[in-house]
């Protein structure tokens, strides 16, 4: 039998533990022995590798159902440019070949995003060693799959925030503003934002102005309603195309905090009583939604599956209600953003639902 090593990377999601548990199973019924790492690639420079034995006994229970992941993960340095601890930077790569050596695999299955699929390729190439990749990220950005593991779940979440914010918001005659993640991509704010029937949606592909966003708001009390709700993905752009990180004035924090910007303006601009949510890390740390954890499952079952076939270099994705495979290369070449023509781009105008453009 084989031996295959799994780990996940980057940002956690809901479902990686239900990932793991499915290729564990699927494994385990062509008789394979699967070794989990620990901490994504930051386990494989350890020495010695850190790693846990992954089988029926310790992966059934309540894995599915758990947010995070057993592994752990990190987002820490790319190994071909790691940053040291004295500031300078080193190529350590071969440290990380020599890791899933020392483990004796005959493939790995890696468990990220964008960028560990980038790195993680490479890593694969260098070391000449097979690996397939499962797409998860709750931003859902990742090309050539309709959706990734986690995105479901991060919706479900702002959806639920949304619905406990209208309450308060018709109480008070407020506006509530919602901030949700979602990097350069806005599937989070469209799919909650509709889903939790918001006023106003902005997202980063959209350029908003407050003018806008305030006639907007305007027009809904207009209609005899006194509150409103907004949502605000982490990365959004103005009509002049000045970004989150000027407004903010950057510094290490990548996004978050644009809520209170756009809310303050909102006040200001309407005079409404306007507060302010940011759901930062909540929508990460959830119980997968059934969805995600049928989606997590076929994507584990089906990563063991194509190592039983010997193919490499693939992404497991989703497609027309089915698991497909896909070249992992064309997978990092395409980043997916929300498309201006999109169903629920369309959906959303035609509830009249503002983009702030
Ligand atoms: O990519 C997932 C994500 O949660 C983004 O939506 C968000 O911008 C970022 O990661 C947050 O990163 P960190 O967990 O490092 O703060």
């Amino acid at each position: 039998g084989k031996r295959i090593g799994i780990l996940t990377s980057g940002g956690d999601c809901a479902g990686l533990n239900a990932v793991i548990r499915a290729a564990v199973h699927r494994a385990a019924g062509y008789g394979w022995q699967v070794l989990g790492i620990v901490e994504g690639t930051q386990g494989l420079l350890h020495r010695p590798v850190k790693y846990q034995t992954l089988d029926l006994g310790n992966v059934d229970g309540n894995m599915m159902r758990q947010g995070g992941t057993i592994l752990g993960t990190t987002n820490r340095g790319d190994p071909f440019a790691y940053p040291m601890p004295d500031g300078t930077v080193k190529d350590r790569s071969d440290e990380i070949i020599g890791g899933y050596r020392e483990l004796g695999l005959d493939a790995l299955i890696g468990i990220g995003g964008d960028g560990s699929f980038a790195i993680l390729h490479k890593l694969a190439q260098k070391g000449g060693f097979p690996m397939v990749g499962v797409p998860k990220t709750i931003d859902n950005d990742l090309g050539m799959t309709e959706v990734s593991v986690g995105y479901d779940t991060a919706v479900a979440v702002a959806v639920e925030a949304l619905d406990r914010l209208q309450p308060t918001a018709a109480s008070h005659q407020r506006v509530m503003v919602l901030e949700v993640m979602g990097r350069d991509a806005g599937h989070i704010a469209l799919a909650a934002g509709i889903a939790g029937g918001a006023d106003v949606i902005l997202i980063p592909e959209i350029p908003y102005s407050i003018e806008r966003i305030a006639a907007k708001i305007q027009e809904v009390r207009g209609s005899g309603r006194n509150f409103a709700l907004v949502v605000v993905s982490e990365a959004v752009k103005t009509l002049e195309g000045t970004g989150v990180k000027k407004i903010l004035q950057g510094g290490e924090k990548r996004y978050g905090g644009i809520g209170d910007y756009i809310g303050e303006k909102i006040a200001d601009a309407t005079g409404a009583e306007t507060r302010v949510t940011v759901l930062g890390h909540v929508q990460r740390g959830s119980m997968p939604s059934p969805r995600d954890r049928l989606v997590a499952s076929a994507f584990g079952v089906h990563a063991v599956d194509l190592i039983a076939e010997g193919k490499f270099d693939r992404m497991v994705a989703w497609s027309n209600r089915g698991v497909i495979d896909v070249p992992i290369t064309d997978a990092i070449k395409q980043y997916a953003c929300v498309e201006l023509d999109s169903a629920l781009v369309k959906t959303a105008r035609g509830l009249s639902i503002s983009f702030g453009d």
